[in-house]
């Protein structure tokens, strides 16, 4: 499977169908996330799977455990690849989630990368959610390698704030889709830098050949 998780974090339906088919030679997975979501829900996953890709849905889910439980089980209904929590939740409601059966991948946002913390303070999050029975966390491209070292290679690490090039935004803790793979990341997310550009198309294959190669 390929390593790069595109986010479609566009207002729009056509849009959003314009740009899986622009990008769906480099890219597997799609993220779709509120901005979408609310807008065109079902019909979103539907096209993305109608294309042959996978669904990451990421609601960032931060609720009481019960209703984390069920909204699980609503997201599994959809045939979906993999869905967020956030691990700030805790442990009840971390567990609730991953007790659901059959369900898609679940992956716990540690901190967000908008965010300055310490590697400390995520790697305290991503034992929790380990220990919880979740499959992976989100993470910045600067924890990976921790993340890795402390729970192996079969625990997921999903990573955005990445940036091909250097650019003022709100993303504060970032890398290059190279450094990210390199640190072993499973998954880097790009948004902007490919959903923004004159050729989305272009800059996918570049992202796609700087970090396929090296893996
Ligand atoms: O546009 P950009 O490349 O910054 O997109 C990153 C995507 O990853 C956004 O959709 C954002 O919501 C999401 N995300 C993040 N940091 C997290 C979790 C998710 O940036 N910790």
């Amino acid at each position: 499977m390929k390593k790069i998780i595109l986010a479609l974090d566009v207002h729009d339906f056509k849009k959003a169908q314009d740009l899986v088919k622009k990008t769906s030679q480099y890219i597997d997975v799609y993220k779709v996330g509120p901005i979408l979501f609310l807008q065109s829900g079902r019909e979103i996953i539907k096209m993305i799977k109608d294309n042959g890709k996978e669904v990451f849905l990421d609601l960032k889910f931060h609720d009481i455990p019960a209703t984390v439980k069920r909204s699980v089980e609503s997201a599994r209904e959809l045939g979906i690849f993999s869905l967020t929590v956030h691990s700030i939740g805790g442990e009840e409601m971390l567990k609730a989630g991953s007790s659901v059966e059959n369900r898609p991948k679940i992956w716990a946002v540690t901190v967000l990368t908008s965010q300055i913390t310490t590697p400390e303070e995520v790697l305290r999050r991503v034992k929790l959610a380990k220990s919880c029975g979740i499959d992976g966390v989100i993470a910045s491209p600067l924890e990976i390698s921790i993340i890795k070292k402390s729970c192996g290679t079969d625990f997921n690490v999903v990573t955005p704030g990445i940036r091909p090039l250097k650019v003022e935004d709100d993303q504060k803790r970032v890398a290059t889709p190279e450094f990210a793979v390199k640190a072993g990341a499973d998954f880097i997310v790009v948004g902007r830098p490919i959903i923004e550009a004159q050729n989305p198309d272009e800059i996918a294959k570049n992202i796609y050949e700087s970090v396929e190669v090296k893996s």
